[in-house]
């Protein structure tokens, strides 16, 4: 007999938050936004957390190499859309592991031999006037010195002249050795008062270069989300239908999680999926599965291996899969089934599996629900749509600047592989997306930066310093529709404000 669920699905707007009791030691500063990525055993630490708890949307009007630095340097991750090529999927991850995070890895090299014509003609290729000189001239070869402007005077020096003779030979450099930490490495460049650090290696090779211009823009990302090689975390989307073609070329160009990109996610191609990535590359290869709304889904795609599992059906705001299909149902129950589901499992089996609360954001109020309600992260499409980085167009529209903003399941996006009955090519037989505009809102940093305050100062309402303490010990409660209409301005006369 058909199942029909007592309670009624609820969504995020019809909870507001009970503040507990908020102690003097309890303020925005000391609270702190990190938070598991990817599974752990009790009592161990999960190899990736993110450092706020904010994922971008795997889609193709979200997730670029650009808008992968602009969210990794702030913290959190993007998930580039699989909805492309494999190798064009694989270039936008190379270009964020590429990224330099403080540590370059030196582009413009030359050897002892090179002569100052070589430097000036580098020089005019790469617009670089620092030049690390190594024994064979690679960038990881025996370091022996550095050649900057202040080393040559073009009037006066011949152009035939060898490298060797002008450098800044390595026993008057200062130098770094590998390992050290980028505060470190900044101390020395500002003790010594130079531009560049090279650092080598107990072999004496070059690894990495250091630059003091760096430092500010540094400074200004303290939650820099980075790898053990301080790199910049990437994440990738990827599918049930070319896997084991896409999946080692992801790992190869460095991405650190994956996540399979599925409208519905309790599937047994989903399942062969992730036993297939675990039974070849074991834990060298992270990957996250969904989406599910419920205990079954959830436990299931952990059983087969997920190392998240990303909650949500139909909620997101291009998203038009329940009037298609009527599959569904409202956020916030999801979350909540599936974060008891989660602990329960975690409590019989040790292992913890975060989740993701996936689309349907609107306020970002919405976003310390979805972690009260028990979610590890949120992956949002609409709010990274809107920023400077993404890889939509910016368009005026009547007084307003938009960028566009498109579903994975519209005709625009073609994703047939997220689809279960999608078919090669990108043929999709029904729309599951909408195609649309969203408020242009400048750059990523600057309005995250706002949502992550409202974030903290919300958890110190409610008596937490931590996400996980959030979750532990939040008060929710259901609201009429008469008490949401309270929630807003009533009853005065708002003065006109022009959008902007
Ligand atoms: P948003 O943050 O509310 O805009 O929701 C983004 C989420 O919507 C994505 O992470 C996907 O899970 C989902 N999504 C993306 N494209 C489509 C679509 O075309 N139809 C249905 N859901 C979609």
């Amino acid at each position: 007999m058909t199942q029909i669920y007592k309670e009624v699905s609820r969504t995020f707007n019809e909870y507001l938050l009970v503040p507990n009791l908020t102690t003097k030691d309890c303020t925005p500063d000391k609270t702190i936004l990190a938070t598991p990525l990817v599974r752990y055993e009790k009592g161990t630490e999960p190899a990736i957390k993110l450092n706020i708890p904010f994922v971008s949307a795997i889609m193709q009007s979200v997730s670029n190499d650009s808008l992968a630095i602009a969210l990794s340097r702030c913290g959190g991750v993007s998930f580039i859309f699989q909805s492309q090529p494999i190798d064009s999927q694989v270039k936008m991850v190379r270009k964020v592991k590429k990224y330099k995070a403080g540590f370059v890895t030196s582009t413009t090299n030359l050897n002892p031999n090179n002569t100052l014509s070589d430097v000036l003609e580098l020089k005019k290729k790469t617009g670089h006037s620092t030049m690390p000189v190594t024994e064979d001239g690679s960038p990881t070869g025996k370091l022996m010195g550095i050649i900057t402007s202040k080393d040559y005077r073009i009037s006066r020096n011949s152009l035939d002249i060898k490298v060797s003779e002008f450098m800044t030979p390595i026993n008057k450099l200062v130098i770094g050795t590998k390992g050290i930490s980028l505060n470190v490495a900044n101390d020395l460049l500002w003790e010594h008062k130079i531009n560049c650090l090279p650092i080598v290696n107990s072999k004496g090779h070059l690894t990495n270069l250091v630059f003091r211009k760096d430092y500010d823009e540094h400074k200004e990302h303290p939650n820099e989300l980075l790898d053990h090689e301080k790199r910049l975390v990437v994440g990738a989307g990827i599918n049930t239908r070319d896997y084991k073609e896409r999946v080692p070329a992801l790992l190869e160009a460095g991405a650190d999680i994956m996540c399979i990109d599925s409208s519905d996610g309790y599937s047994e191609w989903q399942k062969e999926t992730l036993e297939y990535i675990k039974s070849t590359y074991g834990d060298a290869a992270k990957v996250g599965a969904g989406n599910v709304v419920d205990k079954e889904g959830f436990l299931y795609l952990v059983k087969a291996g997920a190392d998240f599992v990303k909650v949500g059906i139909g909620g997101g705001s291009i998203c038009i899969t329940r009037e298609q299909k009527g599959i569904g149902r409202g956020q916030a129950t999801a979350i909540i089934e599936v974060a008891k589901a989660r602990d329960e499992y975690f409590e019989e089996t040790g292992i913890y599996v975060p989740i993701c609360s996936d689309g349907g954001i609107v306020h970002d109020y919405h976003t310390i629900l979805a972690l009260a309600m028990g979610a590890d992260f949120i992956m949002m499409g609409r709010y990274f749509a809107r920023f400077d980085e993404s890889p939509n167009k910016t368009i005026r529209l009547g007084k307003n600047y938009v960028k566009e903003y498109w579903g994975e399941g519209s005709n625009r996006a073609k994703n047939w592989e997220r689809y279960e009955f999608g078919e090669k090519g990108g043929y999709l037989k029904f729309e599951e997306g909408v195609d649309g505009y969203v408020p242009y809102a400048g750059k990523l940093k600057d309005t995250l930066s706002i949502t992550l305050e409202k974030v903290k100062s919300t958890m110190c309402s409610c008596g937490s310093r931590s996400i996980e303490e959030l979750k532990r010990t939040a008060r929710l409660t259901l609201v009429s529709a008469t008490s949401i209409i309270e929630g807003g301005a009533h009853d005065v006369i708002l003065k006109d404000k022009e959008y902007t």
